[in-house]
Parts: structure tokens; C-alpha cells; sequence
């Protein structure tokens, strides 16, 4: 992978992304794209265009105009805003991947889009969740998750493009917000015990879900793209997992750095279900085999990391306003 075209890049994921990948590969040799543009180093520090995913010309004309030979595609929506407007959600979700499988067709990119522990159901076996089980999700996200792998698979053996994906668990990152997901509340106790010493979680105690610190999900992606192809076995998605945590356990790992956090419950009943629908661990062998997948962060470890850094970021926010 030379010159890569990220779509989404202001998200949770594609804001640490580009600039990771601006260091690895080049700043000239990413094009980072969104369907916004805001006031940021992803947009003012390289090459940013605006790119609404559902026009498949600009997104086409853009991999052209630069020539790019990796598309990295991350618009979506998150699993709680899509299920509150799934028609949206299959739109934007199916219709934005549809187009960028579709350049990577016709102009032989190299193919990485997520795929998320949200393409299972209730029938999956929840525990050690293999790579290769029951996916029958029963919310709009997972149905578009699935869609998407299967998709992915299809262009893979019908067309030869060379796609790649892995199963993300919840993210956690101290740089851009997730916008609307289940596992949020993961990211938002962080926030919350440096502002106020006390979280209400929105996941009922005793809710395992697999969860991972971003430069783990980071060097995921680089790591999967620049993979032998020959090794992989699987195309879409990999299970990857860093960790399975409930609330109880996050709110113990940051209680052995700020002794008087405090942990209470405001459960929201349409997050709690989803969560319900999902596993509680992956199984991420495959990944391991086929290219080496080796996260560095377990929850203590990225506590620290997550709290350091998060407090230096609030001190910077409130001594710029
Ligand atoms: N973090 C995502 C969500 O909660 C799962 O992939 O929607």
C-alpha cells in the first residue's frame, strides 16, 4: 500500500487513522475524506477532500485524481443512531460500501472496511465467540454488518479484489468521540471520572463486551492491510478482542487510579438490548494465525494510558477557552 484514500476520516476511528497513517506512509500519500470539514489537524495538516460516500462519481473521480491504490472505507453509522433511523442506516451504510467495493473493482484497489462484534446475535454462542458461527443480528447495524462481510467475501472470490476486515469490539480513545454506539459507554466513564468523580453507566452491571484501545484498533488496520495475502484464509471479518469487560470491571480499573470514583447505573433500555444481543467474548485465533494480531493493551494498562492523556487533553481544552 502506497497512496490510500480513507473515507470517514473525521470518525473515531479514521481521525487517529490518518494521522498514523501521514507518519507511516507520507503525508502527500493520503487522502482523507469526509462528508464534512471541520476545524482539525485531519483536514488541515495533509490533503482533505469533502466526500459524501453515497456518490459513488466523486468517490470514483477522487481515487482517480490521486491514484490511490488502498481504499480504506469507514463511514457508517454507529449501532444506537442506526437504530434510530434504520432506513438512513441501510442507505448510508450498504449504499456507501456498495460504491466503494465497487471502485476498488474498477480500478483494482486494495479494500479495508470494518466490520464490528455487532454482525452477531442472540443464537451465537457468546462465550469464545469463533470466527466462524450462527450471525443472525437483530438490530439494522448488525444487519448491514453482516451484509457488508458477506459483500465483501463476494467481491473477493467473484471479482479478485483484494478486501480485508476485521470484527471491531468497542473502541476506546481519548481523541475524537464515538458517535452513537453501545459500547460508548466504555469511553464516555473515562470523560466522566475526570470531570466529575462519578459515572452513571448507561450498560447494566454484569454486561460483558469485548472492548480494545485504539492504538491496538490502529495498528490492526495497518497490520491486516500490509498482511501476505497468501496467509489469509479468512477475508471478512476477523474477531479481534483486547479485552471482555462489563462496567463493574472499567470502573475498578480506574478506581486503582482515582480511589473515589464512583460507579451508579441510568440504564437505557434500547442500548441494554442491543448489548443483550451481542457477545460477551470474541475468539481471535484466527486473527493471530493469519497475520500476527497482537494487541498491547489490557484494561489496566489502557487506563492509565486513557486517563493520563485524557486529563491532558481537558486541562489543554479549558486553558484554551
Ligand atoms: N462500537 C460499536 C457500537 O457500539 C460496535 O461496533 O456501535
Amino acid at each position: 500500500m502506497k497512496k490510500i484514500l480513507i473515507t470517514g476520516c473525521l470518525g473515531q476511528i479514521g481521525s487517529e487513522l490518518t494521522t498514523r497513517l501521514r507518519e507511516d506512509y507520507g503525508t502527500d500519500n493520503v487522502i482523507a475524506t469526509d462528508i464534512r470539514k471541520i476545524d482539525s489537524p485531519v483536514c488541515d495538516e495533509g490533503i482533505f477532500e469533502i466526500l459524501d460516500v453515497t456518490d459513488k462519481q466523486k468517490m470514483q473521480d477522487l481515487a482517480e485524481k490521486y491514484e490511490v491504490d488502498t481504499l480504506i472505507h469507514l463511514a457508517a453509522l454507529l449501532s444506537a443512531v442506526a437504530e434510530a433511523k434504520p432506513q438512513l442506516a441501510w442507505d448510508l451504510n450498504m449504499g456507501g460500501l456498495m460504491n466503494a467495493l465497487e471502485v476498488a473493482r474498477e480500478l483494482n484497489l486494495k479494500f479495508f472496511t470494518p466490520s464490528s462484534i455487532g454482525c452477531f446475535g442472540p443464537g451465537t454462542p457468546s462465550e469464545n465467540t469463533p470466527q466462524d458461527t450462527l450471525q443472525r443480528p437483530t438490530t439494522m447495524y448488525g444487519v448491514t454488518k453482516v451484509a457488508g462481510e458477506l459483500l465483501c467475501d463476494y467481491y473477493h472470490a467473484k471479482f479478485g479484489v483484494d478486501t480485508r476486515g476485521v470484527r471491531f469490539p468497542g473502541l476506546i480513545s481519548y481523541k475524537t468521540l464515538p458517535g452513537g454506539g453501545t459500547t460508548d459507554y466504555a469511553v464516555d466513564i473515562y470523560y466522566e471520572a475526570l470531570k466529575k468523580g462519578h459515572y452513571d453507566s448507561f450498560i447494566e452491571k454484569g454486561t460483558f463486551m469485548d472492548m480494545m484501545y485504539m492504538p491496538d484498533a490502529i495498528d490492526a488496520i495497518v497490520q491486516l492491510l500490509e498482511a501476505d495475502p497468501s496467509r489469509l484464509v479468512h477475508r471478512n471479518a476477523f474477531n479481534i478482542t483486547a479485552m471482555s469487560v462489563d462496567p463493574e470491571q472499567v470502573a475498578a480499573s480506574i478506581q486503582k487510579v482515582m480511589p473515589d470514583f464512583t460507579l451508579g447505573y441510568d440504564v437505557d433500555p434500547v442500548r441494554q438490548k442491543i448489548a443483550d444481543s451481542w457477545p460477551d467474548s470474541l475468539d481471535a485465533t484466527c486473527a493471530k494465525n493469519e497475520w500476527g494480531f497482537a494487541p498491547k493493551y489490557d484494561l489496566d494498562r489502557m487506563t492509565q494510558d486513557m486517563l493520563e492523556k485524557l486529563s491532558k487533553k481537558m486541562q489543554n481544552t479549558s486553558m484554551a477557552n
